[in-house]
């Protein structure tokens, strides 16, 4: 018996079976590539679903966290702490929003975010029947609030009841969202780019259509950046390129860089009229550890240009893909923003090319029912892009 297979018979007798896994036991990562317990090399277009933006081993990154261990872990929210507050006001300053509330993962941003808007809208006309519209397609956790907004019937009807109020509109289209607004919508939720649906950008006109018509009719826009945001798409958050404010942001997956982190982002607005002492808590959310990591995070992404690389490499990533759907008939488009893309599959299970990628040394991810999802490490170089479509030829 290998080392790998003992590990993994392992796992399936103490782990409850929620994921298929890939049968990869993984060691160590450097840069763009993770290494398995065989000492298998392979290179990584999934960044551990979008997550380690800045690449595994990055040595200021992890001398930060050593520092923050032999200091102080934990806290409480009972008390303040240094790395909490230079975390928020980073975050702050990103994202030219006004008020940070840390979780510990996207799921729980996503409930924060909608207790506030509910809250919002109780402080302004005290009714408790308020609705939130999300789209087809969208994907924001798996916690029951997140589930309840998540419009993909599969992952919601063993659930149910789940919570109520919560209408589903069609992404991108700005008519289809009027059709579902009554004088009890207190939010529109949207992934300005959709990722596990997916992968569908938002187009700028129907961002922009959102923002006119939650002004108009005092509807909070809440924009899920869990995956999108963080540079990913060559802006620190998505919106910031349809030149879009919301009213309250989700972030996490990058923001700590595979640290478990995640936080609501409210404008000033919103923090004004919403959640107050005794409203919400976390023990573990603004954590010192998980907030020096997000805080030496955003200290990284300026000192390494974090930004101006993903402009710049992800026209080449684009090119490639485009090459590989002109090459193959089964591949039949391409489209995404920066470094989040998805190749559409034709006629043949997404899955066997994610398989045999993984025997050809490739991590690529699905995304929706025929994608093929590349979420690379932020890092990545064009010597990577070229590798990466080699072993993905290989793998057709
Ligand atoms: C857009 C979006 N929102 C929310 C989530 C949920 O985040 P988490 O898995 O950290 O709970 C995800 C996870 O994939 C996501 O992609």
């Amino acid at each position: 018996m290998t080392c790998s297979k003992e590990y993994m018979d392992r796992a399936e007798n103490a782990v409850l079976h929620t994921y298929n896994r890939f049968p990869v036991v993984l060691e160590r990562g450097e840069g763009v590539r993770l290494y398995d317990l065989d000492g298998k090399e392979y290179l990584d277009f999934g960044a551990g679903i979008a997550v380690f933006a800045l690449g595994y081993g990055n040595k200021a990154y992890n001398q930060a966290l050593k520092d923050q261990v032999d200091k102080l872990i934990h806290t409480s929210n009972l008390f303040y702490n240094m790395p909490m507050t230079e975390a928020a006001e980073k975050l702050l300053k990103a994202s030219g929003l006004s008020k940070v509330f840390f979780t510990n993962s996207g799921t729980e941003a996503i409930e924060g975010a909608i207790k506030a808007a509910r809250k919002y809208a109780w402080l302004r006309d005290g009714s408790t029947d308020h609705e939130i519209i999300a789209m087809k397609h969208s994907f924001h956790g798996r916690s029951l609030g997140a589930l309840s907004v998540t419009g993909n019937a599969h992952y919601q009807e063993p659930f149910k009841p789940l919570i109520g109020g919560i209408r589903f509109a069609d992404f991108n289209d700005l008519d289809s969202v009027k059709e579902q607004i009554t004088e009890k919508t207190c939010a529109i939720i949207l992934e300005p780019v959709q990722g596990e649906g997916g992968i569908y950008p938002a187009s700028r006109e129907f961002l922009q259509g959102l923002r006119s018509l939650c002004d108009e009719k005092d509807i909070l826009l809440i924009l899920d950046e869990i995956q999108c945001g963080m540079g990913r798409t060559g802006s620190m958050f998505a919106y910031q390129d349809y030149e879009v404010e919301p009213d309250i942001m989700t972030t996490a997956k990058a923001l700590g860089c595979g640290v478990p982190v995640g936080a609501f982002v409210l404008n000033e607005k919103t923090a004004q009229n919403s959640l107050v002492p005794g409203d919400h808590g976390t023990t573990y959310g603004g954590n010192p550890l998980a907030c020096r990591a997000v805080s030496k995070v955003f200290d990284l992404f300026e000192e390494e240009k974090i930004l101006e690389h993903v402009q710049k490499i992800a026209p080449y990533l684009e090119k490639k893909l485009d090459e590989l759907v002109e090459k193959y008939d089964f591949l039949t488009e391409r489209r995404g923003k920066g470094l989040m893309q998805g190749v559409v599959v034709s006629g043949r299970p997404v899955g066997e090319i994610i398989n045999k990628a993984i025997e050809n040394g490739l991590f690529v991810l699905s995304a929706g029912t025929d994608v093929l999802r590349f979420v690379p490490p932020l890092i990545i170089t064009e010597a990577d892009i070229d590798e990466m479509a080699e072993k993905l030829e290989r793998s057709f």
